[in-house]
């Protein structure tokens, strides 16, 4: 399995791209499923979790094609061969479960694994399958599989969520563009994310408004046609490359960034001391007079503070003066970082939800593994900013959701190689 080494202590300057957000993606590629005409997503990311959902599209007879190095994706979904979405592949990535909605609706059936235990907490299906089962969905389990069928096709409805979940609402939305009628939908996520879905809807011929608020209207509609998207920026990985100079000193600019997309965050990375300056081509991020303070942090729903950013900003606070307490209300598991951190010299207790970091001048290199996407990513930050040397192993997780991330860090002077099984870099 490769390992990501890593040399501490350098101060990092220069310029990131930033790529096409990796969640949105994961739900456009299903819109697909809505219309037999072809759909063309421009600005995706290069990673496993989409390499995944093209494994699982195929499997049920769409064609997907990666295209220019693979920031074009050209799918078509004329010829559907199946609406039976394997365990195999959805074990492997929750968000799989976002052909439910687009099955259901052009097919009035749909076969969806459970995806079964995830690292960072249980994560249930229930909103989902309770917002499809208000649009006339039958929906039963058996054998770990979710059963749906609408005979006679979707109806419109209202459906107000307890819990203002992104995945459901992605469900939800897509199916209800081709219901009958019309669909409000209460207490619905505000991600860019969706914002990004629904216009990429918008330009297949939905007709839906209130997007970016908390309530989503769908007028559903006979049919929808092909289109031509962009991928909205990743403010997952832009606000983890923001952390990099402000982790290590010095400045760098992520371009493609966005303030609007990580408002809360940046008012965090703020108050902690470190410069934030949105410019013509992206975020300026800078960090020069010595250290920084604690911040405390807690992760909600958008516009808050991001759970995906978490493990990140606990990196950061590791080294900052004082006592930081970073609260995760989102998913219930997800501090596994905090001992990884710890073994590098961080000082961090955890009680529940909820983690104290006391700020220590400087971590030391270690080897640590990555246990999640985020958190793995969190260790290789921590890591720039120590002294040593420091071996990440199981980076697996990592290419879920990074594009190049040795490159792209090395070329803003960080010091880091990956190392192939048997020896040799990337
Ligand atoms: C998406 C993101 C993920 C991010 C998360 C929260 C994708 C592919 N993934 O995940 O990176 O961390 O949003 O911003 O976009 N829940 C239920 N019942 C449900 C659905 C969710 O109880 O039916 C709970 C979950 O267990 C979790 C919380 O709601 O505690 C948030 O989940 P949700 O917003 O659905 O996240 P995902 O769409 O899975």
């Amino acid at each position: 399995m490769d390992q990501i080494v890593i040399e501490g202590g350098r101060e990092l300057s220069g310029e990131i791209p930033i790529a096409g957000a990796k969640n949105a993606c994961l739900t456009l590629m299903p819109a697909t499923l809505l219309t037999d005409q072809p759909l063309t997503l421009t600005n995706a990311p290069r990673l496993s979790d989409i390499r995944t959902m093209t494994e699982l599209l195929r499997s049920l007879g769409a064609e997907v094609a990666a295209l220019q190095d693979g920031q074009v994706l050209a799918l078509s979904s004329h010829d559907l061969t199946s609406h039976h979405a394997d365990y195999e592949i959805v074990r492997k990535m929750r968000a799989s479960n976002l052909v439910l909605g687009p099955l259901l609706a052009r097919f009035h059936r749909a076969e969806v694994s459970l995806p079964g235990g995830c690292a960072i907490g249980a994560r249930p299906m229930d909103l989902h399958i309770e917002g499809l089962s208000a649009l006339g969905a039958e929906i039963e389990l058996r054998d770990g599989y979710l059963h749906a069928k609408a005979p006679g096709g979707l109806k419109g409805a209202r459906f107000e969520m307890r819990f203002a979940s992104v995945g459901a609402t992605e469900n939800i939305v897509m199916a209800a563009t081709l219901a009958k009628g019309t669909t409000v939908l209460g207490n619905a996520a505000r991600e860019p994310e969706i914002v990004d879905l629904v216009r990429c809807l918008r330009a297949m011929g939905a007709q839906i408004e209130g997007e970016g608020t908390g309530t989503i209207t769908i007028e559903g509609v006979d049919a929808l046609h092909g289109a031509t998207h962009e991928v909205v920026t990743d403010r997952i990985e832009l606000g983890t490359y923001m952390l990099a100079p402000a982790i290590c000193g010095g400045e760098v600019e992520c371009l493609g960034g966005r303030v609007e997309l990580l408002e809360s965050f940046c008012e965090k990375l703020d108050a902690a001391g470190v410069q934030v300056e949105q410019t013509p081509h992206g975020i300026k991020v800078a960090r020069r007079n010595g250290r920084l303070s604690a911040v405390d942090v807690v992760t909600e729903p958008f516009p808050g503070f991001p759970t995906d950013l978490q493990a990140q900003m606990m990196a950061l606070m590791c080294t900052a003066d004082g006592v930081s307490v970073l609260e995760e209300r989102i998913f219930e598991n997800r501090f596994m970082h905090a001992p990884e951190l710890a073994r590098m010299g961080a000082q961090i207790e955890v009680h529940g939800g909820t983690a104290r970091v006391t700020g220590v001048e400087r971590l030391r290199g270690a080897p640590v593994m990555a246990t999640d996407l985020r958190a793995s990513v969190s260790l290789i930050l921590a890591a720039l900013g120590a002294e040593g040397e420091t071996v990440v192993s199981r980076v697996y997780h990592l290419d879920r959701g990074y594009e190049r991330v040795v490159r792209k860090l090395s070329a803003v002077g960080a010091k880091l190689s990956r190392v192939k099984d048997g020896g040799g870099d990337e």
